[in-house]
């Protein structure tokens, strides 16, 4: 049709993850900007590298000066934005590797294309459910003040929206637990993922 043939190389997922000695697959944080995605995100992947995971944390804001810096905040934007990211975030689950990625990821019609690109059993949803109110309290990037003054369009929270996720696999409020307890309910629920042989 197109003249394209994906090749079908000798060396697969299965492979690499016994190489490896665990499973790849990746672990999606979604929620407000300043609710702490980052910050969750980069203890945890410091917690795996020390006992030995493979892994590989994408996070927005890099994203965005870096291969998706043609992209802006609309709707369409957002989602050729987060499609690329899952279809990085594939590759690095076929290489082995454990993906942490950190992306608002407002709209559920995305979160559901990501799921679907990276397939349902390689994909770990976390909504870091901080209140509105606490991510504009801490203000870390200075955003929700600029959003307000409508000096930034398109702003999660306050002039676009954020569709909860119905069904994550966890839900995390750091204003109620610290970002120690976090990684560690985390580390516990992926655990068994991990050390997986199923889904291949
Ligand atoms: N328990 C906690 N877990 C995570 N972050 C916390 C916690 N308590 C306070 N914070 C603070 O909340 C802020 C979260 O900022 P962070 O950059 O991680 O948010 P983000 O979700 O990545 O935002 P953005 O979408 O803008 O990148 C940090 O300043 C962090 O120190
Ligand atoms: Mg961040």
């Amino acid at each position: 049709m197109n003249n394209i043939t994906p090749f079908s190389f000798g060396i697969r997922k299965k492979d690499r993850n016994k190489l490896n000695g665990h499973e790849s697959f990746v672990i999606w944080f979604t929620g407000l900007s300043g609710s702490g995605k980052s910050t969750l995100a980069n203890a945890l992947e410091e917690k795996l590298f020390s006992i030995g995971v493979k892994t590989y944390l994408l996070d927005g804001d890099n994203i965005r000066v870096g291969i998706n810096k043609n992209l802006k905040f609309t709707a369409a934007d957002r989602e050729e934005n987060l499609r690329r990211i899952a279809e990085i975030a594939k590759l690095f689950i076929d290489a082995g590797t454990v993906v942490l990625a950190a992306f608002i990821t407002p709209y559920k019609k995305n979160r559901l294309l990501i799921e679907k690109i990276v397939a349902p059993q390689n994909f770990i949803e976390i909504y870091v459910n901080t209140s509105l109110e606490e991510c504009e309290r801490r203000d870390c990037k200075g955003l929700y003040e600029k959003a307000r003054k409508g000096e930034i369009k398109n702003f999660t929270g306050i002039s676009d929206p954020y569709e909860e996720p119905e069904n994550p696999n966890l839900n995390i409020d750091t204003a109620k637990e610290t970002t120690e307890e976090s990684v560690e309910r985390i580390l516990n629920f992926i655990q068994n993922k991990l050390e997986s042989k199923t889904n291949e």
